[in-house]
């Protein structure tokens, strides 16, 4: 028999177990609430992400068809995004094997000004570039206090095909730096180092590096190249890549524009890889030009060393003729030195043709046509 009071005290046992079934459904309830809102702020993020994507680049679609000419700053920006760049960086160099190294110089030629190329076909991440851009090299040995030397920075001189055109070599043209001090000769510790090196040395390369220095992609583009002694190295890349015969085969850019090459040197003797040069005037009368300044053994009109600078003076008419064809670009490369000359020439040669250079090259920069890397 039950009493009143046992049933009473029965059924007010059975409160706590009423109230955790309750609060169990509550708090079920609310993470599976709270895991909805998670769900749906989540879903409106990734839509948030994703539609201003496509507005972008739907917005540089449109900018590629409706850009004026003359601003073409952002579309070059875009276009140079897939060009490498640190693939190997200096605290993990890649180790290359040099292949060759030889002087470019002929008989009675001023200094040392060598031509040597690495192997990279080993390099994983393979190292990859394109014409204009730098590699990094790290000397052997230490400095005056005990730390691994520097690197620097040399231009390459191949295309990314390489000198024999199988796409796994890389190519520089270094001039050993030499300098009297206190009545002593001192050698640069990279240039040096370079220019002794052995086929079968391993060398530490980092790089690419540089997007300053890049060919424009259109076919029908003038190239007019400004170069002092080894600032060369870029323009050879680009020459190669229009005129020679294998290397146009490998890269289909059938380049139908107008090079132009001011090059400086102090004597015949130092003119760098004349024969090539010499062949593709030959080869492509209508193409290019090459126009030298051979500093030691001719005069300007007063009577001073013949730089490029006083050959563009010379040239002013139809060099600013070409200059004004928004297909044009100006490289310029070498010496940092020749920086004021160049730029007092080309005031001159715009003067002549009614122009303000100080105006003009700041658009010509702008517009992704005037490319400068001097050293
Ligand atoms: P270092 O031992 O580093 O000596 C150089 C130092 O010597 C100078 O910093 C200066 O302090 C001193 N010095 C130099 N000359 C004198 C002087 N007359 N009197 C007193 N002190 C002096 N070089 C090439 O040969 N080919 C290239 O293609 C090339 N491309 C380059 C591309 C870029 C983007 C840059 C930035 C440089 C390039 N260089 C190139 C230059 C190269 O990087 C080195 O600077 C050069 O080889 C000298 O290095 P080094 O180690 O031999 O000289
Ligand atoms: P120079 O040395 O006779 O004064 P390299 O690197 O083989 O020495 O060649 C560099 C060339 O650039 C040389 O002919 C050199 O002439 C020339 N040069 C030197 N200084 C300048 C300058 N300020 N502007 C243009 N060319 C220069």
């Amino acid at each position: 028999m039950y009493s009143q009071a046992k049933v009473i005290a029965g059924g007010l046992a059975h409160i706590p177990v009423v109230i955790a079934v309750f609060y169990f459904i509550l708090t079920t309830f609310n993470k599976r609430a709270l895991k909805f809102v998670e769900a749906s702020k989540t879903k409106k993020t990734e839509a948030k992400v994703v539609e201003p994507k496509k507005i972008a680049v739907s917005k540089a679609e449109t900018a590629k068809i409706e850009a004026p000419k003359t601003d073409t700053t952002k579309l070059v920006k875009k276009k140079h995004a897939d060009v490498p760049v640190n693939i190997y960086r200096p605290k993990t160099p890649y180790e290359g094997t040099v292949i060759e190294n030889y002087s470019l110089l002929k008989e009675g030629a001023i200094g040392r000004v060598n031509h040597i190329t690495f192997d990279l076909k080993d390099s994983d991440p393979f190292l990859n570039y394109v014409e204009g851009q730098s590699i990094g090299i790290m000397p052997a040995g230490e400095d005056a206090n005990g730390k691994p030397h520097k690197l620097r920075l040399y231009s390459i001189a191949s295309t990314r095909h390489g000198d024999d055109f199988n796409g796994n070599t890389v190519s520089l043209c270094v001039r050993q730096l030499q300098y009297e001090k206190d009545g002593q000769t001192i050698n640069g510790v990279c240039s040096t180092y370079l220019c002794d090196i052995k086929p079968g040395d391993k060398v530490k390369i980092t790089g690419p590096v540089g997007k300053e220095m890049l060919l424009p992609d259109e076919e029908d583009a003038n190239i007019v190249m400004l170069a002092t002694g080894t600032g060369i190295a870029p323009m050879r890349a680009y020459l190669r890549r229009m005129f020679e015969a294998t290397e146009k085969e490998k890269n289909k850019w059938n380049f139908k524009g107008k090079a132009w090459l001011f090059m400086g040197a102090p004597k015949s003797a130092n003119l760098l890889y004349e024969e090539d040069l010499q062949r593709y005037l030959t080869d492509y009368p209508e193409n290019f030009k090459y126009t030298k300044a051979i500093s030691r053994e001719q005069q300007n009109t007063k009577g001073g060393r013949m730089y490029i600078q006083d050959r563009v003076l010379e040239s002013a008419n139809e060099l600013f003729n070409m200059i004004e064809d928004e297909k044009t670009h100006i490289y310029l490369c070498g010496l940092k030195g020749m920086e004021p000359g160049i730029d007092e020439a080309m005031t001159k040669a715009a003067e002549e043709k009614g122009l303000n250079w100080s105006e003009l090259r700041p658009q010509l920069k702008k517009a992704g046509r005037w490319h400068v890397e001097t050293y």
